[in-house]
């Protein structure tokens, strides 16, 4: 009990969803700012829910959508996105409204559906298929790898609202529901930390579907997360644009972790190195940057060092870790190289370095290998090496 209502975004349509002031960790992603899950409620012949919420903010969702109707009027939920921080109370508002068409994609958000909550109601629909609720359409557009299999978005052509589902959305807990009622820099940010950790591999699948979207009309993008666009949509399409585009920019990142400060002073240098170069490097000891704002980082820039000593013949667990995530994110038109010191064997250096290029980095530079500290000639040497790379 919280004292939860709906909110009015449009004449008789509603923000039902939840705010999660508390999360500081969405499945490995660092949400320093929370989230919110985004429910909408249209009153019309048809009275409509698009998505639910995480199963642990049901009863928030619930009352909510009761200070508006009795849940048990529903008559349609549309389910977006099979993942749980969406569909989490699937069931629960099926068994308090029976009769309720429940919306997804053929075959994946059926199987997906079916599988996570057992047989339901299902309507599958596919790309261009509608329906009429009263004085509204619904028109459901599937955005395949966008980014599961399953993932869609519906468009209202008489409100010229598109309910984006995770597209365009941020994980960022506010009280206010719109882009222009809260900080413009802080929710880009978001949006483009959002994409760099959910969508940065499926770039493809997001021009595909910016392209589907491209002839409709929309005044306001009634996002998943965080909060909608209505007074900045040509802002976040033209970052979508650029964010899909694999485009990179001039800008350096250097990664690493260090046991006795000699690969934190290779680090430096390759910072400075890169100063010298006009290109700005950005420099992350990952022991204290939480691995989703460096990917945020490297994400648009076009270099990546990487450094780690050699711990029992290994790489440091924790560059392990970075290069592990990097890898899945499956970054595009980066070049990188490797860098360390070691005590007498060395092997993390060449383990860095195959990883990058198993992550499909372009490797620019022989990796960068110093037995115990590094000499001043040799920071000289690296210095030079930088200098001299073709950019
Ligand atoms: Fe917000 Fe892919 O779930």
């Amino acid at each position: 009990m919280g004292n939860f209502k709906a909110v009015e975004i449009r004449k008789n349509i509603y923000w039902v969803g939840a705010i999660d002031w508390s999360l500081r960790n969405f499945h490995g992603y660092e949400t320093a700012r929370g989230s919110s899950y985004n429910a909408y409620l249209i009153l019309d012949e048809k009275i409509t829910l698009i998505d639910t919420v995480k199963i642990d903010f049901k009863d928030e969702l619930l009352e909510r959508i009761s200070s508006v109707i009795n849940p048990a009027q529903i008559d349609v939920i549309v389910s977006s996105h099979v993942e749980p921080d969406h569909s989490g109370a699937l069931r629960e508002l099926a068994a308090l409204a029976p009769n309720a068409e429940i919306i997804t994609t053929q075959p994946n958000g059926l199987k997906g559906l079916s599988t996570r909550y057992g047989e339901l109601n299902y309507k599958p629909v596919k790309a261009g298929d509608k329906i009429s609720i009263g004085a509204r359409t619904l028109q459901f557009v599937p955005t395949p790898m966008l980014h599961w299999p399953d993932s869609m978005v519906t468009y209202c052509p008489e409100e010229k609202i598109l309910f984006s589902n995770d597209a365009f959305g941020q994980h960022l807990a506010a009280s206010m529901r719109f882009d222009d009622e809260n900080n413009l820099e802080t929710i880009l940010y978001e949006a483009k930390k959002y994409y760099a950790n959910i969508l940065m591999p499926f770039g493809k699948q997001a021009q595909t579907a910016l392209k589907a979207l491209g002839n409709l009309e929309i005044e306001l993008i009634a996002t998943g997360h965080g909060v909608s666009w209505r007074s900045h949509i040509p802002k976040i399409l033209d970052c979508y644009k650029d964010w899909s585009s694999g485009e990179v920019e001039e800008r350096a990142v250097i990664v690493f972790d260090s046991m006795w400060h000699s690969t934190e002073i290779i680090a430096h240098t390759i910072a400075e190195a890169f100063a010298k170069k006009k290109i700005p490097a950005a420099y992350y000891d990952v022991k204290f940057t939480p691995l989703s704002d460096i990917v945020t980082d490297i994400f648009k820039s076009k270099y990546l060092a990487v450094g780690s000593p050699t711990i029992h013949n290994q790489l440091m667990p924790t560059i392990a870790q970075f290069l592990c995530y990097i890898k899945g994110l499956r970054p595009q038109n980066h070049k990188a190289f490797a860098f360390g010191s070691y005590g007498w064997s060395g092997q993390s250096i060449a383990m860095v370095e195959d990883e990058l290029k198993a992550a499909g980095f372009e490797i620019i530079l022989d990796k960068i290998k110093i037995l115990n500290v590094p000499t001043k000639d040799q920071l000289d040497e690296i210095e030079n090496k930088i200098l001299a790379l073709e950019v």
